[in-house]
């Protein structure tokens, strides 16, 4: 007898009740959210600058070269080679992935499992807390200072309270834009019995990186990315560095062939620009800081200071109906009350000269016009 529309839904819930693991259940999917139709984009910190039409020009000819039918290597080795050079590390102590989120997967299944004690700073970028649930670990996250800095000295106390297999920091942070000091990394560190991830997405921007670290201890592992400073998001290439005997480990856990031919290539060719990424990221910098300044010079408005290409901000405004004025002038932000310490919070990249002064003007609009 045929099950009636009722009786397979009801089958169909009892199934993934009873098959999909619980973790996975109580997620929900990753969701940007977002108008479609803006002219200005600022509310995912990606980079305003597109490949050069020259560099996509050469690129159309290593189009032609690549054979699609064929798999890439298991490892993109020479691009590898090329981010270890670029970076001064062992080519060893590199893996690559398919941006550095699927790194961070790769960091959870080799790291975690049920009861698994795990270290976070708050606020955090999210996808760590959602990794971290996914595998069945036991999160402990300690909160920031009031100035949304980091409290590394709660950090300390967790690390040494609660010995975790991981501890993650994020420096500069997204959201905040907030870096710690390389004292203050070094120090958790030290105190951490297991390993400590450091995700530089947005060293490019900042003053300092703890990759001096790597060569004294052991425990550190590094993440970057090209999605930021190398606007490369579109593409998905990001890469970890560690000690060569760790990356051995975590290439068990990893899936093959995740960097494909297409994206390797565009990597290597921005690669062997260095000029191209140094102006980029000095125009980016400057945006970033006339951003601020800008912000802060505008009546009720608080900035928080940012070593990455972004900055947080509030008004007293109410951030989605602010959101709401910006879409209407064609400007996208992000907001950020979705995480508890940034209620009220906007966030927006640093985006062309001509973009940042949209947005301006634009905020200046809203907040004049509010009902
Ligand atoms: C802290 C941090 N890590 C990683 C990423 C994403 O990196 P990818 O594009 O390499 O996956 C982001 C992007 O917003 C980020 O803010």
């Amino acid at each position: 007898m045929e099950m009636t529309e009722t009786q397979a839904q009801t089958s169909l819930d009892q199934l993934i009740g009873a098959y999909v693991r619980p973790a996975v259940r109580r997620q929900r999917p990753y969701h940007v959210g977002g108008v479609p139709d803006v002219t200005v984009k600022l509310n995912q910190n990606e980079s305003p600058f597109d490949l050069p039409e020259a560099l996509k020009r050469e690129l159309i000819e290593t189009f032609f070269e690549i054979p699609f039918n064929r798999y890439p290597t298991e490892q993109p080795d020479v691009l590898r080679h090329a981010l270890a050079a670029h970076v001064g590390h062992d080519p060893d102590g590199i893996l690559v992935g398919n941006g550095s989120n699927e790194l961070t997967y790769t960091l959870g299944l080799a790291f975690i499992e049920k009861g698994t004690p795990v270290v976070l700073p708050r606020p955090m970028f999210a996808l760590y807390e959602t990794v971290v649930k996914l595998y069945d670990g036991a999160l402990t996250s300690t909160p920031p200072r009031p100035d949304l800095s980091f409290d590394a000295d709660a950090l300390l106390d967790a690390v040494r309270r609660k010995r975790p297999a991981l501890t993650v920091l994020t420096t500069p942070n997204n959201p905040t834009g907030l870096a710690m000091t390389m004292a203050e990394v070094e120090a958790i560190v030290e105190a951490a019995p297991g390993f400590v991830v450091v995700d530089e997405a947005y060293v490019e921007f900042a003053e300092e990186s703890a990759q001096p670290l790597l060569d004294r201890y052991p425990n550190v592992i590094l993440l970057r990315t090209l999605s930021k400073a190398f606007g490369l998001a579109g593409l998905r290439i990001g890469f970890l560095m560690a000690r060569p005997e760790v990356v051995a480990e975590l290439l068990k856990a990893r899936l093959p062939f995740m960097v494909d031919r297409l994206a390797e290539a565009t990597a290597l060719a921005l690669l062997r620009r260095p000029d191209l990424l140094a102006e980029r990221v000095r125009i980016i910098k400057g945006e970033t800081d006339k951003l601020t300044a800008a912000l802060r010079a505008l009546d009720g408005v608080e900035a928080v200071p940012s070593q990455a290409n972004f900055v947080i901000f509030r008004t007293a405004e109410e951030p989605k109906k602010l959101m709401a004025r910006l879409a209407e002038a064609g400007v996208l932000v992000r907001d950020m009350s979705g995480y508890p310490e940034l209620r009220g919070y906007l966030r927006v990249s640093a985006g062309t000269p001509a973009e940042n002064q949209a947005f301006l003007v634009a905020l200046k609009n809203a907040l004049d016009t509010k009902a």
